[in-house]
């Protein structure tokens, strides 16, 4: 629908930012914190962009209060972040680290001192590498009652002050990176276990939902989705059918999962009859639908075009990520018979190939406010881009640019009925890509350092810093 005029956001719309513990921390030895799978992951060499690694990332951990300060003077409403579970508990399980929970306190303080709601994260990828060597992580279902007492323990210290949580983010990132793709912890490339582990995390987050209403009475919760809505690359009905696999397999597995408790129809009878479908024991189903969330977190980068995929001889899972930086290295990946994706020769992308499209926004939370009549929160959307600093200044209108569009689109998506309650950008400061090191910079805030050398981290506001306090100051009417 075109509107000639937009109703504009709702007064106390969470105007907001994002990172992750890992990615900006550092500090990774120190306090008692125990070791994660990316601090070993990180390790090997050839893992991960020039064997970057989080060991210092942009000193967030030592440098918050200077950090929560530039967030003050921008005017940011929220701030986003995750918990790292080692730092809780450093093996994962058994006693609790007093020195981890105080720096989130510290930290959870700081913010709501300079009138910025903290959004807790409870899971950003650092799974504890004790669980991942005592039972193989997601793989068991011991990670539920350990996932569930680590969520327990933040919800009992921070629920006072906290009540916007995220519970797993990304897990359809996380599990098929994981575990099909084999591009991050644990390196497995195997559809079955990815499919199973995958079934265990959404049980996990589902019980750690649940333990929330006991704990939290008026808080609220859900997991932040990867969302990338699919196009179908032509009219061709066989392409459509494709797109609709493409939904049923790679959206609807989690978020139907999510929202109403079941694996959609047609997906799961495509697991059974290859015989990948997960192993359902008694009660999960029912504990399943006793996890629904509060809203649906979205973090949105970009939507994925797909087209037919013949049986014999089709594109497989086997493309390729472009972690480099170099336009157009990256290689289609697919199912054979399933579908398979194509470049969409109507959007540009990124110098790291991920198509801009802020109408796929409008679309992907549509989409969800159709199926499932849930709040959203947008928990990241930003660029990833080479940045220049000189003479001390950054002019990253591409940025603005990017984000502009796609608050427009948030605009468009609300005057559609959806219920959006924030949208956080990712990222505040720079900070280290998981597999792109530091020269993909998202942040409002640059940080000066890069792959072979910390320098002394300085910070400086970039122009999109300036134009975001715009954009807050006047509830999204000035872009
Ligand atoms: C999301 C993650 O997948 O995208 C973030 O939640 C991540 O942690 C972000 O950094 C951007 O991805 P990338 O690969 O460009 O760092």
């Amino acid at each position: 629908m075109l509107y000639e005029k937009l109703d504009g956001f709702k007064e106390d719309f969470l105007w907001g930012s994002a990172s992750a513990a890992y990615q900006v921390e550092g500090a990774h030895d120190v306090d008692g914190k125990g070791p994660s799978i990316w601090d070993e992951y990180v390790k090997v060499p050839g893992n991960t962009f020039k064997n970057t690694n989080g060991n210092v990332a942009v000193d967030h951990y030592n440098r918050y209060k200077e950090d929560v300060k530039l967030m003050a003077d921008m005017g940011l409403k929220a701030y986003r972040f995750s918990i790292s579970w080692t730092r809780i508990f450093p093996r994962g399980r058994g006693e609790v680290n007093e020195e981890g929970l105080k720096f989130y306190d510290n930290l959870i303080n700081e913010l709501i001192r300079h009138n910025i709601e903290p959004i807790i994260t409870i899971y950003h990828w650092d799974l504890p590498q004790a669980l991942q060597d005592l039972y193989k992580g997601w793989e068991s279902r011991e990670i539920i009652g350990d996932f569930n007492n680590y969520c327990i323990t933040l919800y009992k210290r921070f629920g006072d002050r906290v009540k916007y949580w995220v519970t797993l983010n990304e897990q359809n990132i996380f599990i098929g990176l994981g575990y099909r793709l084999a591009l991050h912890p644990p390196k497995v490339r195997n559809f079955k276990r990815m499919i199973q582990a995958n079934h265990i995390a959404s049980l996990a987050n589902a019980k750690a939902i649940k333990s929330f209403r006991e704990y939290v009475k008026d808080g609220k919760i859900g997991p932040s989705f990867a969302l990338s809505p699919n196009y179908a690359y032509s009219c061709k009905p066989k392409d459509v059918l494709a797109m609709e696999n493409a939904e049923e397999i790679n959206v609807n597995w989690w978020l139907d999962v999510y929202c109403r408790g079941e694996y959609p129809k047609a997906a799961f009878r495509y697991m059974e009859r290859i015989g990948l479908e997960p192993i359902i024991e008694e009660g999960d189903m029912e504990l399943l639908k006793e996890g629904a969330p509060d809203f649906m977190g979205v973090n949105y980068y970009q939507t994925t075009t797909v087209e037919m995929n013949p049986l014999e001889g089709g594109v497989d899972d086997s493309g390729t990520f472009n972690t480099t930086g170099k336009k157009g290295t990256s290689r289609d990946t697919g199912i054979p018979g399933v579908f398979k994706t194509i470049k969409n020769p109507n959007l540009e992308a990124t110098n790291w190939d991920w198509e801009i499209d802020p109408e796929g926004l409008r679309i992907g939370m549509r989409r969800i406010t159709s199926r499932y009549n849930l709040p959203i929160l947008i928990t990241e959307n930003g660029l990833g881009e080479y940045d220049k600093l000189e003479n001390g200044e950054i002019h990253d209108e591409y940025r603005i640019e990017y984000l502009k569009k796609h608050i427009e689109a948030c605009k468009e998506a609300i005057n559609d009925g959806v219920d959006l309650i924030g949208y956080c950008t990712w990222s505040f400061t720079d900070l280290l890509s998981w597999l792109n090191g530091y020269q993909k910079r998202y942040g409002f805030v640059y940080i000066d350092r890069d792959e072979n050398d910390e320098k002394e981290m300085k910070r400086y506001k970039k122009d999109s810093f300036y134009w975001y306090k715009k954009v807050i100051e006047t509830n999204g009417e000035e872009l």
